[in-house]
């Protein structure tokens, strides 16, 4: 599989493309104010980036994308930066089911849909239901997501399922306790990039990501574009993932 990059062509190997690409879009202020430019303006053009991501992700056949589009934490921004995401959230949604359908893209979202102004959520699960059947890629967009929070109301569940008798303690393991997470049907990220420089995981997908190859850069979510993200792959593709064993060739 041939992708160009820079003036150099690289080749990504397609045996080891990762299965799932996890992403946190950071950055979108402070490119706008590097700029001289309202904040609303970095999340509009972060929005059209993390569209292009998208169908560059399906094109490269990676089955699952993960995006960190609203962050429990995000509440406490102010009200008109709130508004400013999810009428972006409502436009592209729009904008983009037509072609979501046509190529086989799967809608799915993690974290709580129930924080939502009612005509969002109804949005959300309208378009969940309509691509269900898709089998291409999911596009997974985590909204109102935390990943303690997720982590606590899967113990809730679970308790919960003990208290009716339905499970009894000595049956939970790693696979029965990821049933009750909001990523049930999905497997774990292989590769979780963050842009803008930070270097956290921010609660992000935290039980998922314990073995997840990590890759950071410095650029503001509005300036990663297609070779950015074929850098990041080609790097995923350079690790040697051991999950904690021994390497033997
Ligand atoms: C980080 O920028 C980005 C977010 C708050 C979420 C990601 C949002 C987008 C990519 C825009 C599209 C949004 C939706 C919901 C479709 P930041 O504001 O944290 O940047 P900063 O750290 O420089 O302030």
């Amino acid at each position: 599989m041939k992708n160009f990059l820079n003036d150099s062509v690289i080749t990504l190997d397609p045996l080891k493309l990762p299965k799932h690409v996890a992403i946190i879009m950071d950055g979108n202020g402070r490119w706008a104010k590097s700029k001289g430019l309202p904040r609303a303006y970095g999340h509009k053009v972060g929005a059209e980036v993390a569209k292009k991501i998208i169908y560059k992700t399906r094109e490269l056949g990676i089955p699952y994308l993960t995006l960190f589009a609203f962050s429990k934490e995000n509440w406490f921004r102010p009200p008109e930066e709130i508004s400013t995401l999810l009428e972006l959230l409502k436009i592209y949604l729009d904008a983009e089911l037509e072609e979501m359908k046509k190529q086989g893209i799967r809608f799915k979202v993690i974290g709580d849909k129930a924080d939502f102004p009612k005509d969002l959520q109804e949005k959300l699960e309208f378009i969940e239901k309509t691509t269900q059947e898709n089998e291409k890629m999911v596009l997974c967009m985590a909204l109102s997501y935390g990943g303690k929070n997720e982590i606590i109301k899967a113990v809730k569940k679970l308790a919960e399922e003990i208290k009716e008798g339905k499970i009894s303690p000595e049956e939970i393991d790693e696979g029965l306790f990821r049933k009750f997470l909001d990523t049930k049907d999905i497997p774990d990220p292989d590769l979780l990039i963050r842009t803008s420089g930070e270097m956290r995981i921010s609660n992000f997908l935290l039980f998922q990501l314990a073995y997840t190859e990590l890759y950071f850069t410095p650029i503001y979510w509005p300036d990663f574009d297609e070779k950015e993200y074929l850098k990041a792959l080609y790097s995923y593709q350079q690790r040697e993932r051991r999950f904690g064993r021994i390497y033997e060739p």
